[in-house]
């Protein structure tokens, strides 16, 4: 049966991951996959979830299953964080799933079920499994205007015009905050104009909200999230702890549905606990029950938001710093939008060939679209990155 399968496109991140491994030049720099990293290239265990998960350890009595929604102390606490009291208690349904990709597919699936004619509309660009997943999903895809390549900020007049375009058909798909892959982000006043738009039109909000905390504060990333809550009678968000908490291998997500009235959530929620249940029956609870003991807990939860505020301020800190190295290298103000991007990431917008040229020459690298992780560098590493990229634009 085998032998009328073709080989599935290799995924590019991890082709990378392999080829920057097999590079034996010491030095090199590491921009490519989007996990966070200390100063010395690791990807730490934050403190409070180390102590949670001891807590845990000694203290767990079973391993029985947990329910199709899995944890809901996990789900309710996700919610708190994430919509605030943006929205009543009695219009939001949470069910804990296999990471933010995993939430994402659950409430895909859901959305397909209610409306199947539904196009998802996906910015451009965008991190590359929400096309593939809208699609595997069965949904039309299309593209809404997003980077603008010379600025490096949004065009946001043309995303504005083509959200206005956009009916009830339509499922659009909006990062909450920082952007994956460009690094730019929408204003408070621009996801004003967003929402009000949406309202306007009847488009449906999908929100993937995978990096609370890494932009500008857990409050304050979550501005736009809570702005479509207060005005918009449904939608739904799929959360994600990977980055925040850095439980990556543990899985950790929240799908989030918002119905006009209980009724209607309590239907939609029957749904979406079916599709779980045809899929993976239910997700895994390690890593949903740390962040549960982390967020209900108060010394716990100032722990690990102390540490989630160091590593922002740190990508921050990158940020400037390399903008900063750059200029003066340079004299031109090309690359200080480096400094006003948030988040993990920056899409540098340098071409294919200079990609190639840093990664041959100088042992940088980063995806082919020029995406690179602010959290891969560290002081000693940017002022060799602004060395290389200088020359490489000369
Ligand atoms: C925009 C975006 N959404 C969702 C995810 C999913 O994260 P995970 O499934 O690892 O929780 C990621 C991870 O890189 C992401 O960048």
């Amino acid at each position: 049966m085998f032998e009328t399968l073709s080989k599935a496109p290799q995924d590019k991140i991890f082709a990378l991951m392999a080829e920057i491994a097999a590079d034996n030049r010491p030095g090199k720099i590491d921009l490519g996959i989007g996990v966070y990293k200390d100063d010395d290239g690791n990807t730490p265990i934050m403190t409070a979830v180390k102590k949670a998960e001891e807590r845990i350890v000694s203290t767990g009595k079973t391993k029985t299953y947990i329910g199709v929604a899995g944890n809901k102390g996990f789900a309710n606490a996700m919610v708190k964080l994430s919509l605030g009291d943006s929205v009543a208690a009695d219009r939001v349904r949470a069910a804990q799933a296999p990471g933010g990709t995993g939430a994402l597919w659950v409430l895909l699936t859901l959305l397909k079920r209610a409306n199947p004619d539904a196009t998802v509309w996906i910015s451009d660009p965008s991190w590359p499994n929400h096309k593939p997943m809208a699609i595997a999903a069965g949904f039309k895809v299309a593209e809404y205007p997003y980077f603008d390549p010379t600025t490096r900020g949004v065009r946001f007049d043309d995303l504005l015009r083509t959200l206005d375009g956009l009916g009830k058909n339509d499922i659009v798909l909006l990062h909450g905050c920082c952007h994956n892959p460009t690094g730019a982000n929408l204003t408070h006043e621009q996801w004003d104009q967003v929402v009000a738009s949406l309202k306007r039109t009847g488009a449906f909000p999908l929100v993937d909200m995978a990096y609370q905390g890494f932009g500008d504060g857990l409050e304050e990333d979550a501005y736009g999230l809570r702005a479509i809550a207060r005005e918009i009678e449904e939608f739904v968000c799929a959360t994600s702890c990977s980055k925040n908490f850095g439980l990556y291998r543990e899985r950790v997500g929240c799908a989030m549905l918002i119905g006009k009235n209980a009724t209607e959530a309590d239907t939609a929620n029957s749904q979406m606990l079916n599709v779980i249940r045809g899929a993976y029956s239910q997700p895994p609870d390690h890593g949903a029950e740390i962040v549960r003991m982390i967020l209900e807990d108060d010394a716990l939860r100032q722990e690990w938001m102390d540490e989630l505020e160091a590593m922002r301020k740190r990508m921050v800190h990158n940020r400037t710093a390399l903008s900063e190295a750059i200029r003066k290298r340079s004299n031109s103000t090309d690359f200080d939008f480096v400094a006003d991007h948030r988040g993990m990431f920056s899409l540098l917008g340098l071409d294919e060939a200079t990609v190639d040229h840093l990664k041959a020459e100088n042992a940088v690298y980063m995806l082919d679209d020029s995406r690179v992780n602010i959290a891969g560098l560290a002081d000693e590493r940017i002022e060799r990155l602004a060395d290389a990229i200088v020359s490489a634009t000369r």
